[in-house]
């Protein structure tokens, strides 16, 4: 895996998707390591006090020509809203890359991604990338409203897009798991999902009924991103694991959910 780098990136893009949720386009000085869906990097958050830790975003994009890479970043709390502030042409300081991956799917299985919230970013760029023609490829994005999700229409070259919201205002009404593409899981060779707690759990327990290969990347809460402090611990089959370095992507069978 390739060595974890401290440095900074040109802001070359920060363009605001809908109420909550920004796309921030990093610059890279020296040429991208390849990157894998699931990683992500720690972001050090200029101009905050009482901010003094990084903040994990995953890896949204990439573009190794313009040597750009890009994050979805949903205003929570104080970190993400400042972060949501950043100019274009400033600098952004990151750690990166961290965590593990995804695994890549083989040829001629059917996948089906599923994305809650800021969980959406890791499942698009994994849609991209993971090789598959468009029709093995199902997405399920999830949100509470019409407004909370982001425009990916660009992704229906990658998969079938469906959606999910609470209020019924786009796509089919509920959550991802009341969803018609999540009723016979065992329609797909792999699921994946990225989302809050609540939903990777219930969508882990329909997966583990149906048998089906499922991953899910996990957002403990971090500090120091590369295993040291142990603040994301998250207890498995084999022991306690950090979510930061041993994940933050885990097989749901060696979690004990
Ligand atoms: C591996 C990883 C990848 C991530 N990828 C993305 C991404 O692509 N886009 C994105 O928008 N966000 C992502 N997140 C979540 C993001 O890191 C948090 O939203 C951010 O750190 C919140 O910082 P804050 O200062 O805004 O909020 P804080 O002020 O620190 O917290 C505000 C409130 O939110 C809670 N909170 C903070 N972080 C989390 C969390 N991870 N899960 C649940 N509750 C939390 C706090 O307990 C508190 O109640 C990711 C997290 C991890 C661990
Ligand atoms: S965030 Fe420090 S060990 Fe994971």
């Amino acid at each position: 895996m390739h060595n974890k780098a401290v440095a900074d990136f040109l802001v070359v893009e920060n363009t605001q998707l809908n109420s909550t949720n920004f796309l921030i386009k990093l610059k890279g000085e020296k040429d991208l390591p390849k990157l894998y869906p699931g990683q992500f990097v720690n972001v050090d958050i200029k101009g905050l006090n009482d901010v003094f830790l990084r903040r994990p975003f995953s890896i949204f994009e990439v573009n190794y020509t313009e040597n750009t890479l890009s994050l979805i970043v949903k205003i929570l709390g104080k970190g993400s809203k400042k972060l949501t502030e950043i100019k274009k042409d400033e600098t952004c300081n990151i750690v990166f890359p961290l965590g593990n991956r995804f695994t890549i799917p083989n040829k001629g299985e059917k996948i089906l991604l599923i994305g809650g919230g800021s969980g959406v970013a890791p499942m698009l760029f994994l849609a991209k990338v993971c090789g598959l023609d468009a029709n093995s490829v199902n997405l399920l994005l999830g949100a509470r409203t019409k407004e909370d999700h982001i425009d990916a229409t660009n992704y229906s070259k990658y998969g079938k897009l469906n959606f999910a919201s609470e209020d019924g205002s786009l796509g089919e009404k509920g959550f991802v798991t009341q969803h018609s593409v999540f009723l016979n899981l065992k329609l797909y060779d792999r699921i994946y999902a990225c989302g809050p707690d609540a939903m990777m759990k219930a969508i882990a327990k329909e997966a583990k009924a149906a048998n089906v290969f499922c991953e899910v990347s996990l957002e403990n809460l971090m500090a120091c991103g590369f295993g040291v402090c142990l603040c994301c611990i998250e207890p498995t089959t084999d022991g306690n694991k950090t979510v930061c370095k041993n994940g933050p992507v885990f097989n749901i069978n060696d979690l004990k959910w």
